[in-house]
């Protein structure tokens, strides 16, 4: 036996891709909404200064070349004086 879905006067069922497009909308604007509120704030960088320890190795030197590239003034500290001064020569090239 087939079944008939009842619908009520004067309703109109949507299309399914219609409902979803809407759903999509409707995501869409409460992500939107939810980034600006919760999004990451920053903090400029430039001209604050920075000391870096273990700026002679390998991260202390990523993290010099990074800092000075956001234009922050660096202070490089590191107990190898050759290694700290191929990363302030790398920062100043
Ligand atoms: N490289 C990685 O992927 C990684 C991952 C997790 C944690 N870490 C840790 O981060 C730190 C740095 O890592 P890295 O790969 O740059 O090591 P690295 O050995 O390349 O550099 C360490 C630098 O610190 C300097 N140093 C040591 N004692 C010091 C002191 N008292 N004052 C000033 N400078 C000093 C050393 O001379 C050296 O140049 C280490 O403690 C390491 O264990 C590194």
């Amino acid at each position: 036996m087939a079944l008939k879905q009842a619908s009520l006067p004067g309703h109109h069922d949507l299309p399914n891709g219609f409902t979803d497009g809407l759903l999509d909308v409707v995501y869409f604007i409460l992500r939107s909404c939810l980034w600006i509120v919760l999004r990451p704030r920053t903090k400029p960088i430039d001209s604050e200064m920075v000391l870096i320890t273990g700026s002679g190795g390998a991260l202390g030197r990523l993290s010099a070349l990074e800092f000075s590239n956001h234009g922050a003034e660096l202070v490089l500290w590191d107990i190898n004086g050759e290694t700290n001064e191929e990363t302030a020569k790398l920062v100043r090239a």
